[in-house]
């Protein structure tokens, strides 16, 4: 990434990809005015941040305003830092007293870079932020495609490609959470590169968990200027005198390994960067959930004997989903009342808590505590704590509405009674933090100046709540969720250790949700569960092996009443259960390769492969067959070429180079069973070097 201070204090990223040496004026575009009375306009120009105010027509990163009303910012060059791996240009509007600091994180062996904006008030006047996006980043006149991901409740992480034309192509959300229906996360590649494996990739990843924007902004002579960060929408912040306030990060990156080699790099800084420290390495625990079995119909005896069928089972977390606490018998009532149903478990938690413990298994627990249903303890006392514009009546969503997370008073109540039920029944080793609503009518009547600041408030409240708890528990995992996979986000995972990636469980349908959410995200972070046929979602029946076989994917769960499975499906899920334990150091810590993607016809492939290339596992899928389709060969990725490897279960030879040069068949259309059948084919094998 090469950035370069122009004349007049402008500073420009004239390059961001191969490295090439460090001479920033070999790398300066050839920018001709488009007609020579307008030499004085930045078009075209690579900026590294466009702000109001400039002499350009930009989609701008920051907009600021006085209370008298004056618009615009001008940056004039004050000092650079570097300390350790950041370095951070300091600009300034002496017109404004505006302190405008420009950070760059550099990973240097993950090839990313982590830019965020940091602004200061030196002056006596309030200022008006009416957008602080986190970054620009430019890339020079050609001809791209933009890859992003989309979808809604049960269909998230679709992954879409489509051409860069002229004008503006924008993405984002302003419901409050990052959002099912579009992902904080792009890649932009030249147009005719479009391998899984080759060719470059720009890509970039933002960690905000509340509204955002990204745009493609194609300008005149066909560069590109892509801004990203925090939605302007409905946002604007008071920054008093002395005051500071921070963009989230935008993680970017480049990559010559294709959409592949992108995520990979993401993947990694995941790993050793974002994810919260204290578990970042540790195995993520086969869990059973008990959602899709009982619903909110939760009763102690009926999760005792699941928890001993899942211990039976191997399963390792045992985790009582919606339904234990307050008036919770139906989605109606209980939200805001954090203690335990007495009618449920007249004994209090600890009964099963004890049970589950001495099964082995770690205890878990289900909350959405950002919300309130009005029939609640809570809301009848307070029921100005949640969102409501003066006068009208607030708009339920799963008859619940959203508790101000802005007000530090709402947050430390549901904070001391998060505290009492994670402290006083014995302990609890995990939390699903769940999220299901969107927020609609998002007022605060009682505080008109912090009106248009709440969208940011409430994230910035909820990153608070979670960090106090991950001090207080320090031993807890929290999971993200939000009506499945509606805030999977880098910023939610900097305080969250995993993410339930969809509330749809059918096989067949997240082969494609959990490819676009591997894109971004590690496996170690992607919560999969093998649920009950025919699917609740979609009534599709896959056999329970395919089940598995996807769920192993990432952090495998059992979502199904075992309750009712038959004895030989325990019996097989069992088996299961320890294979995929022993892929587990592969699939959670090992590196990602897609060897065909999810496709309606035909084998799809992924291949987890430890970091010297010893040993990988390859999970072969076909949904549907088509009869007659030769056996496609996968070839394998990353292994070591001079070295010999040996599959596991029929001790089959071969070498690292002829895996990787010729592949394995993925024979998923031939079995020889005796009613062969061309769908729902999957198998796993592990090949280990020798
Ligand atoms: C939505 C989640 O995604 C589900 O897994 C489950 O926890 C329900 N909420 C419970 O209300």
């Amino acid at each position: 990434m090469v950035l370069w201070l122009g004349p007049d204090d402008t500073l420009y990223l004239p390059h961001w990809g191969a490295s090439g040496g460090s001479v920033a004026e070999a790398y300066l575009p050839r920018v001709s005015p488009n007609r020579p009375s307008e030499a004085g306009f930045l078009d075209g120009q690579p900026l590294a941040y466009p702000a109001y105010g400039m002499s350009t027509f930009k989609e701008p990163c920051l907009v600021v305003q006085t209370e008298g009303g004056a618009r615009g910012v001008r940056f004039e060059f004050v000092s650079d830092a570097i300390d350790g791996d950041s370095l951070e240009l300091q600009f300034q509007d002496p017109l404004l007293h505006l302190q405008v600091t420009l950070r760059f994180r550099v990973y240097a062996v993950l090839d990313l870079v982590a830019r965020s904006v940091l602004l200061r008030n030196l002056g006596s006047q309030t200022l008006l932020l009416e957008r602080v996006l986190s970054a620009a980043l430019p890339l020079p006149p050609d001809q791209y495609d933009a890859l992003t991901l989309h979808g809604q409740w049960g269909r998230e992480f679709t992954l879409h490609q489509q051409p860069l034309h002229p004008g503006r192509l924008t993405s984002g959300s302003t419901r409050g959470l990052s959002s099912h229906e579009a992902h904080p996360w792009f890649a932009v590649r030249p147009r005719g590169e479009q391998a899984e494996h080759h060719g470059r990739v720009w890509f970039g990843s933002l960690a905000w968990s509340g509204n955002w924007l990204l745009v493609f902004d194609g300008e005149r002579n066909d560069a590109l200027n892509i801004v990203i960060g925090m939605h302007p929408f409905d946002f604007s912040w008071r920054l008093g005198p002395n005051e500071s306030f921070e963009s989230p990060e935008l993680v970017c990156g480049y990559s010559e390994a294709g959409i592949g080699g992108a995520s990979r790099l993401l993947h990694r800084f995941e790993e050793t960067h974002q994810l919260p420290a204290n578990h970042r390495e540790r195995p993520r625990p086969v869990l059973y959930n008990s959602w899709e079995a009982t619903g909110f119909d939760v009763q102690v005896d009926q999760q005792v004997e699941l928890a001993r069928r899942a211990a039976a089972m191997g399963v390792e977390l045992f985790v009582v989903d919606d339904g234990w606490f307050g008036a919770r018998d139906h989605d109606r009532a209980g939200l805001g009342d954090w203690t335990v149903n007495l009618q449920k478990f007249p004994n209090g938690l600890r009964e099963l808590i004890d049970e589950v413990h001495r099964l082995g298994m770690g205890f878990g627990i289900w909350v959405e505590p950002e919300m309130v249903n009005p029939d609640s303890e809570l809301f009848r006392a307070h029921p100005d704590w949640a969102y409501h514009a003066l006068d009208r009546t607030a708009t339920l969503g799963r008859n619940q509405l959203v508790l101000n997370f802005a007000r530090p008073a709402v947050r430390e109540a549901i904070y001391s009674q998060l505290h009492a039920v994670l402290s006083e029944h014995g302990r609890v080793d995990f939390v699903k933090w769940d999220h299901n609503r969107a927020w609609t009518e998002v007022g605060w009547p009682e505080q008109p100046t912090q009106q248009r600041e709440v969208w940011v408030r409430h994230v910035l409240g909820l990153y608070e709540v979670l960090g106090r708890l991950r001090a207080a528990f320090p031993h807890l995992l929290i999971e993200s969720c939000a009506g499945g996979g509606g805030r999977a986000d880098l910023g939610v995972l900097r305080w969250t250790d995993q993410v339930w990636t969809s509330d749809n469980t059918d096989a067949a349908d997240r082969l494609t949700i959990q490819y676009g959410y591997s894109l971004a995200h590690s496996p170690r972070v992607m919560v999969n569960w093998v649920t009950d046929v025919p699917n609740a979602q979609t009534g599709r029946v896959a056999p329970l092996e395919f089940r598995f076989h996807v769920a192993m994917q990432g952090v495998l769960g059992i979502g199904g009443d075992i309750a009712e499975w038959s004895a030989s499906d325990l019996a097989s899920a069992a088996a299961l259960v320890a294979q995929y334990k022993q892929l587990r150091p592969l699939v959670q810590h090992g590196r990602q390769y897609w060897l065909r993607p999810p496709a309606a016809i035909g084998p799809c492939g992924v291949q987890y492969v430890a970091e010297d290339g010893a040993a990988t596992a390859v999970m072969l899928y076909q949904v549907r067959g088509l009869r007659g389709a030769g056996a496609r060969r996968m070839r394998l990725r990353h292994l070591q070429a001079e070295r010999g490897y040996r599959r596991e279960a029929d001790g089959v030879k071969s070498t690292g180079a002829a895996l990787m040069a010729a592949g394995i068949t993925a024979d998923l259309v031939n079995t020889g069973d005796r009613h062969p059948t061309l769908d729902w084919r999957s198998s796993v094998q592990v090949w280990r070097a020798v």
